[in-house]
């Protein structure tokens, strides 16, 4: 998506237009996005797994009296670290108590690829494992730290992690590695690197992470629709087309390559 597009998306997502998506037919219902920072009263659902302020009626959330301010749980205009953008949240605590991981021990191709860099034998090292977004995410996403606390703010609301809502990530698809023209080189040609028309993203060091197959900001899954915060939303026609976009922009893309 171009920045102007982006900006758009973004100023949609604020004040939590109701879209029925430009892609037509692609997509099955019309749907809410983002968040509603409407009044209080006003009987507009405001579902946004991510709004967690006492204004929401998402699943987890602040109670009356605890803070209304949707963006705060993980932004501040004010006083943010550069983790993240202007990111008001402390580093995740993870489930081994120190900042560390343990991480799928599959994808061994993966680990013989030194610039990959994926390899758990230095994921003591919690700078490298996860990295990037995705321990932002995790600072909710592990289990273990207090989804309410913040930095700019101290404690929002009294909020911990569903089972549903807590990954573990040495049973989830590898993130966090590097994903280069040397890796894809070193990979079998069943795997290739993502092309800029695919609907998914590496980050800004070439990294898959949490966020290459989901937006924090965008509520896809309506019960009808169920792939939650998916990014490639509305790239196909059909929800399974969505999903198998997202899987095919890295995976068998050589013709015959068969099932890796
Ligand atoms: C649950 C956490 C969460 C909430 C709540 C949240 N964001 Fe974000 N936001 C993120 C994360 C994580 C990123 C970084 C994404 C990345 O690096 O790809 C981000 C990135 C951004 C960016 C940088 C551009 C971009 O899209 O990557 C802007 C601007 C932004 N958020 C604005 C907002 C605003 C405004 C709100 C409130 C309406 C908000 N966010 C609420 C998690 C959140
Ligand atoms: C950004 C690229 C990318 C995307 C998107 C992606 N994968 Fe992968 N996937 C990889 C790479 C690279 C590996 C590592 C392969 C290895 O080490 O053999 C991998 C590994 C795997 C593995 C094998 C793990 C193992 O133990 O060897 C499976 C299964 C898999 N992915 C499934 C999926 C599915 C399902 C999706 C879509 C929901 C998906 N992937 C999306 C790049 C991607
Ligand atoms: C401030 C805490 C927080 C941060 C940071 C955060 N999340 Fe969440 N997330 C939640 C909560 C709370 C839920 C709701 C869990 C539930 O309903 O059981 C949730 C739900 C989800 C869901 C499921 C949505 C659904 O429709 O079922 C996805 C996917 C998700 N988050 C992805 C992410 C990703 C990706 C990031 C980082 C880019 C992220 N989250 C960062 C708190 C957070
Ligand atoms: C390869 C794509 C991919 C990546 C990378 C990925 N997810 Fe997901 N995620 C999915 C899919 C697909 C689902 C829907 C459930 C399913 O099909 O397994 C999902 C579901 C979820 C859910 C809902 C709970 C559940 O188990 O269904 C949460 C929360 C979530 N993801 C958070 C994250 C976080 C946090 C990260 C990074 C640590 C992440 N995801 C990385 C594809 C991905």
């Amino acid at each position: 998506m171009s920045n102007h597009y982006r900006r758009i998306a973004l100023i949609l997502v604020f004040y939590g237009v109701t879209l029925v998506s430009s892609v037509g037919a692609a997509v099955p219902v019309s749907m809410t996005l983002g968040y509603d920072t409407d009044t209080l009263t006003d009987g507009i659902q405001n579902s946004h797994p991510h709004n967690l302020s006492s204004a929401s009626s998402s699943n987890i959330h602040g109670t009356a009296g605890e803070s209304d301010e949707v963006c705060k749980f993980c932004h501040t205009p004010h006083g943010g670290t550069a983790k993240g953008p202007l990111w008001n949240r402390g580093d995740p605590i993870g489930p081994n108590g120190d900042g560390t991981f343990p991480l799928y021990t599959g994808a061994a191709e993966l680990k013989a690829i030194p610039e990959a860099q994926y390899n758990a034998t230095v994921a003591a090292d919690a700078s490298l494992y996860p990295n990037g977004s995705s321990r932002l995410c995790l600072s909710c996403h592990d289990g273990v730290t207090a989804v309410g606390e913040v930095i700019v703010g101290g404690t929002l609301a009294a909020l911990t992690m569903s089972a549903y809502g807590t990954i573990d990530l040495s049973s989830s698809h590898p993130i966090s590695f590097v994903f280069n023209a040397a890796v894809e080189a070193a990979l079998p040609p069943s795997f290739s690197r993502p092309s800029a028309t695919d609907p998914v993203a590496l980050d800004a060091l070439e990294r898959m992470q949490c966020t290459t197959c989901h937006d924090p900001h965008i509520d896809t899954n309506d019960g009808v629709y169920t792939l939650p915060m998916w990014r490639a939303y509305g790239s196909g026609a059909t929800e399974a087309a969505d999903y198998d976009n997202t899987c095919l922009s890295c995976h068998m893309t050589t013709p015959g390559a068969g099932v890796h």
